[in-house]
């Protein structure tokens, strides 16, 4: 039997050699985003401490894809204590290429629709550890039909009477529901909107009154999970049992799964009397900490550093600016990654432009297509380019007017990088960063391609109205 390490490579190998090989629209059609590698292990680590520690594990996962469930369970759990493993994949490709990887261990991965599938009559074969990313597939990409299939199987399976509005993932939590063991334990990591609008209300009063909910964690909307799908998400874990009347979730927010930075225990009762769950934690009735001391926010606007949903698109290097020809005008100088920058201090020339090896500049433009198409010609072709490759469906340039337009910053004066490991050289997790030149920094998220944790973010300081009390910080 191969290490699972090894297996894990081939695995990310093969996830982007298949997600490289399809086109936006064909992920899009079957939701194919797949979970970054970290996160699937944080899941499964959080799974082994609600466990009970003798349970032999009975594993599925409905939306296989590769298999980043499976393969931090083979990584969290010794094989002694799975009983059986199994997982469902609609998308040929994905299931033989799965399969293939996976051909030394016990799992059974079927290549169907889960949705039409007969869950196991008996309580013994269903699942007790039931981990899902369901495909995030919007309401209008299901046909009629296919709504009213799975409306019908999401009443029969859990009595959930879902709206037309809803996405293929609350289908997916509805029929799972069948394949959970009484007792059994569930983690979804689904879009973090079934919170909020009106679609969500039947998932949220199944999650109330017919399993016993656990914990939510939100991500914090900026530290996009999946870059390339740009969806805000949360993780629900809950217990097929039925709910105590006086029983209390764990609602955490932002950092990670196991490292939140906000969480707050709230009763079950809460959750009846609000509409909106988006509120917990920060919003709590919960009294304000005390503050003994001041802090960075008291000195200094702090904000993360911009969001361009497509960095490789619209963030360029001097060379390829002057390969595409673009025009001056229409870009910004942008820091590298910190990781980047030899010195905490950033010197800039006459221009402003920052005096470092790694030039970049951000892409960013006002003016209406038309008047780009009229009098910016090489402008337009690059972003005619980007159309091709759908830049301007992702979810933040389609949420941007028009699309190829950032939001405005302020060169900040400050950088702080977080999320940093430990410096080897001074023991510190943060760095400071002082900025001379005119350029601005990019929000380095996690992505598949960066270790989640270890990627570097900016946080840019802002000292306008503070600058006496943040200069004095950072002498
Ligand atoms: C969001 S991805 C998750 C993949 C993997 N579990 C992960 O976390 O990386 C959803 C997967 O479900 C598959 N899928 C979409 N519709 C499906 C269906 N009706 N039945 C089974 N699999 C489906 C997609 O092809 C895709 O591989």
């Amino acid at each position: 039997m191969q290490h699972i390490d090894v297996i894990e490579s081939s695995r990310l190998k093969v996830q982007k050699h298949l997600d490289s090989s399809k086109t936006p629209a064909e992920r899009n059609k079957l939701g194919q985003f797949a979970t970054p590698g970290a996160l699937a292990t944080d899941i499964l680590a959080y799974a082994r401490k609600i466990l009970p520690a003798d349970l032999e594990i009975r594993f599925l996962d409905p939306a296989f894809g590769t298999g980043s469930f499976y393969s931090a369970l083979l990584k969290t759990f010794p094989r002694s204590r799975i009983a059986s493993a199994a997982g469902y994949e609609i998308d040929k490709q994905f299931a033989e290429r799965a399969a293939e990887l996976w051909r030394n261990e016990h799992l059974e991965l079927t290549n169907a629709d889960f949705t039409k599938q007969v869950a196991p009559p008996s309580d013994r074969d269903r699942a007790n550890l039931l981990i899902c990313n369901p495909p995030y597939v919007r309401h209008h990409h299901l046909s009629n039909d296919d709504k009213n299939r799975l409306k019908i199987s999401a009443r029969r399976s859990a009595g959930i009477t879902l709206s037309g509005l809803s996405g293929l993932y609350c289908y997916f939590m509805s029929i799972a529901h069948s394949w959970l063991a009484k007792g059994g334990l569930a983690a979804w990591l689904i879009p973090s909107e079934f919170m909020d609008v009106n679609y969500g209300r039947a998932i949220k009063e199944y999650l109330l009154n017919q399993v016993t909910l656990l914990s939510i964690h939100r991500f914090d909307p900026a530290d996009v999970q999946f870059d390339d799908a740009l969806v805000s998400s949360a993780v629900v874990w809950f217990k097929k049992s039925s709910p105590r009347p006086d029983h209390f979730v764990e609602f955490t927010y932002g950092g990670t799964l196991t490292k939140p930075s906000m969480s707050m225990r709230v009763p079950a009762s809460s959750f009846r009397e609000n509409a909106k769950w988006t509120k917990f934690p920060q919003n709590s009735h919960a009294p304000a900490p005390v503050q003994h001391e001041i802090t960075l926010s008291d000195l200094f606007t702090i904000k993360r550093g911009i969001a361009t949903g497509a960095n490789k698109f619209f963030i360029l290097t001097p060379e390829r600016v002057a390969e595409l020809k673009l025009p001056k005008k229409f870009l910004i100088p942008i820091l590298p990654s910190a990781r980047y920058l030899s010195s905490d201090e950033v010197l800039a020339d006459h221009r402003g432009d920052p005096l470092i090896e790694r030039k970049q500049y951000l892409l960013s433009c006002k003016l209406p297509e038309s008047e780009v198409e009229a009098n910016y010609h090489s402008l337009w072709s690059y972003l005619e380019s980007g159309k091709q490759q759908g830049i301007n469906e992702k979810y933040l340039s389609e949420h941007r007017s028009p699309w190829y337009s950032q939001e405005e910053r302020q060169p900040p004066l400050f950088l702080c990088t977080y999320i940093n490991r430990k410096s080897k050289t001074n023991g510190e997790t943060f760095r400071f960063i002082l900025n001379h030149s005119k350029a601005i920094a990019a929000n380095w998220g996690m992505s598949p391609q960066t270790p989640s944790f270890q990627s570097c973010r900016a946080w840019l300081l802002h000292t306008p109205a503070k600058q006496r009390y943040g200069n004095q910080l950072c002498q």
